[in-house]
C-alpha cells in the first residue's frame, strides 16, 4: 500500500508540471501567431499618444511645390526635375541639391539666367517659391556642403588653357552653354557666375552631377584627372570672363 501511494505522488507532480508548461506554451504561441499590430494593441491604449514623426505642413508644402513645378518648370526641367540635354539642367538630384543653397535656387528663379532660356520669375517669390524649393529638396534631405565664403586663388592663364582642353567641348569655348550648341550649361555667363560661389564650382568639378554628362573632373577618379590647383586656376579664369 505504501509503495503504491508514493508512486501515485511521483506521477502526479510531473503531470502537473507538464500540464502547466503546455498551457504556458499555448499562451505564448497564440500571442506570437496573432496578426502584427494586434498584440501591442493593449500597450498602445495604455501609453500616451506619440507625436506623428512626419510634419503634415511640410508634406502639404511639398505637394503644393510639385504642382507649381509641374506648371512652371517641368516644360524645361522635365516632370521629375531630371532635366534634358540642351533644354535645361537636372536640378532634383543629390549632387545638385547638396551644392545649391536655398538662396542659390531662389536667386536663380527670381533673377533667371540672362542669355539663356531660364527667364526671371520674380512673380514666384515668397510662399510659392518656398514650396517649389521644398519639392526639389524632397528628393534629397542631406546638408548643403558648399562653403560660399571660400575664395580660391590661382593662375587665370593656366586656367584658360585647361578650360579649353577639358571643359570647352561641353560648355562652349567661353562657357556660353546651350546656345553654342553644347550639352553643358553657361558656366562662363555673368548670370551664372553672379550666383555661383567659387566652392560651388569647385565641388561640382570634384563630384560631377549624377545622371548627366558632368563627371568628376578632379583627381585620379576624374575623367580629366585635374589637380586641385588646376581646378582652382579654372575658377579664377572663369571669374575673368565678364570683366572688361
Ligand atoms: C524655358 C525653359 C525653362 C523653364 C520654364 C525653367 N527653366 Fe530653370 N533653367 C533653364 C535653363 C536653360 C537653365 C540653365 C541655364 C544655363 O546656365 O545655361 C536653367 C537653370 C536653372 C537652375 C540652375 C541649375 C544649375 O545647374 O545651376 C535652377 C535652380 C532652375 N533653373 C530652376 C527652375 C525653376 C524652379 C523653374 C520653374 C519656376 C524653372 N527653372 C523654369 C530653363 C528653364
Ligand atoms: C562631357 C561634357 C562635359 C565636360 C567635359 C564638362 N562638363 Fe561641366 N557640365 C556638363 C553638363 C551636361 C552640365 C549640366 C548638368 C545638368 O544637366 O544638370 C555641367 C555642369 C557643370 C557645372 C554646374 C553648372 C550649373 O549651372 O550649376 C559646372 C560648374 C561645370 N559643369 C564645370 C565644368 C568644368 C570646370 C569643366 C572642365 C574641367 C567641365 N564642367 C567639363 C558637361 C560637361
Amino acid at each position: 500500500m505504501r509503495a503504491a501511494k508514493l508512486s501515485y505522488r511521483q506521477i502526479l507532480l510531473p503531470l502537473c508540471c507538464l500540464i502547466l508548461s503546455i498551457a504556458a506554451w499555448c499562451c505564448l504561441a497564440s500571442c506570437a501567431s496573432s496578426p502584427p499590430g494586434t498584440s501591442n494593441l493593449a500597450l498602445i491604449h495604455q501609453s500616451k499618444p506619440q507625436p506623428i514623426p512626419v510634419e503634415v505642413d511640410e508634406l502639404r508644402n511639398v505637394e503644393k511645390g510639385k504642382q507649381l513645378f509641374l506648371m512652371h518648370c517641368s516644360p524645361c526641367h522635365q516632370s521629375e526635375g531630371q532635366g534634358k540635354v540642351g533644354l535645361a539642367p537636372s536640378i532634383r538630384n543629390k549632387d545638385f541639391l547638396s551644392l545649391a543653397s536655398d538662396e542659390f535656387i531662389k536667386n536663380t528663379v527670381i533673377k533667371g539666367r540672362a542669355m539663356t532660356t531660364m527667364i526671371p520669375r520674380p512673380d514666384l517669390k515668397g510662399e510659392q517659391l518656398d514650396a517649389i524649393v521644398s519639392y526639389l529638396r524632397s528628393a534629397y534631405k542631406g546638408k548643403v556642403i558648399v562653403d560660399n565664403s571660400k575664395k580660391y586663388k590661382g593662375d587665370a592663364k593656366q586656367g584658360g588653357a585647361d578650360f579649353k582642353t577639358y571643359c570647352a567641348s561641353c560648355h562652349g569655348d567661353k562657357g556660353q552653354g546651350y546656345f553654342a550648341g553644347v550639352p553643358g550649361t553657361g558656366i562662363g555667363l555673368a548670370s551664372f557666375l553672379d550666383v555661383a560661389s567659387d566652392d560651388y564650382i569647385y565641388q561640382t568639378m570634384k563630384r560631377g552631377r549624377i545622371g548627366t554628362a558632368m563627371r568628376t573632373m578632379i583627381g585620379p577618379k576624374g575623367v580629366a584627372n585635374l589637380t586641385d590647383q588646376q581646378a582652382k586656376n579654372i575658377i579664377v579664369y572663369l571669374r575673368t570672363l565678364n570683366k572688361k
